[in-house]
């Protein structure tokens, strides 16, 4: 198995999960609604323009890779589709996470194991009619989720780092 394929498969599910934090903002996409438990629906975190933000950038991604480098398995067509499945995806696990963090209590902002988890899977969901069978073998998906994972805590540090987070995780 290539990895570095998987790499490239994945990417627009990555730029989809980043560019919110720099697109985002403005009106929730709870619209401020608090549940029956009392915490909101969502949250602050989630706004309308970090999600179609995410969905167009990740594709815009995918459009420019497309470009450069067809992955074995795709056409031109298809990996702009899965890559458009993909951040569809990644931006409706990332609302479904919030959505079950708020009812579990955790706050805004703080970290947990399924914004990841979430993210990813909701994003190959979404992409498997497109995606061709050897991403879904065991091997593949483990890479996937534990780089994912290992990104994340990466990224958190050089946040940490660079002062945009008070806390490296
Ligand atoms: N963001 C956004 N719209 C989205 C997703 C993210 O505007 N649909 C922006 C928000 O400014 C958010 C930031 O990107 O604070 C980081 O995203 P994320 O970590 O997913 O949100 P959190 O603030 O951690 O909120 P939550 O606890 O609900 O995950
Ligand atoms: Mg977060």
């Amino acid at each position: 198995m290539d990895f570095f394929l998987l790499v490239v498969f994945v990417l627009p599910a990555y730029f989809a999960n980043a560019l919110p934090v720099v697109l985002g903002g403005g009106t929730p996409i709870d619209l401020g609604k608090t549940l029956s438990d009392g915490t909101r629906l969502l949250g602050d975190g989630k706004t309308i323009r970090g999600f179609i933000g995410g969905v167009l950038g990740g594709t815009l991604a995918a459009l420019i890779i497309s470009v450069l480098f067809i992955l074995p398995g795709f056409t031109f067509q298809t990996q702009i589709i899965c890559g458009f499945l993909l951040s569809l995806g990644t931006m409706t696990g990332d609302s479904a996470g919030s959505f079950i963090k708020r009812r579990m209590k955790i706050s805004r902002g703080k970290s947990f194991l399924l914004d990841q988890i979430f993210f990813l899977a909701f994003a190959l969901i979404f992409a498997f009619p497109f995606t061709p069978s050897y991403v879904f073998e065991l091997l593949p998906l483990i890479f996937l989720f534990a780089l994912t994972y290992l990104l994340h805590i990466i990224t958190n540090i050089i946040a940490n780092r660079a002062g945009l987070k008070s806390v490296p995780w």
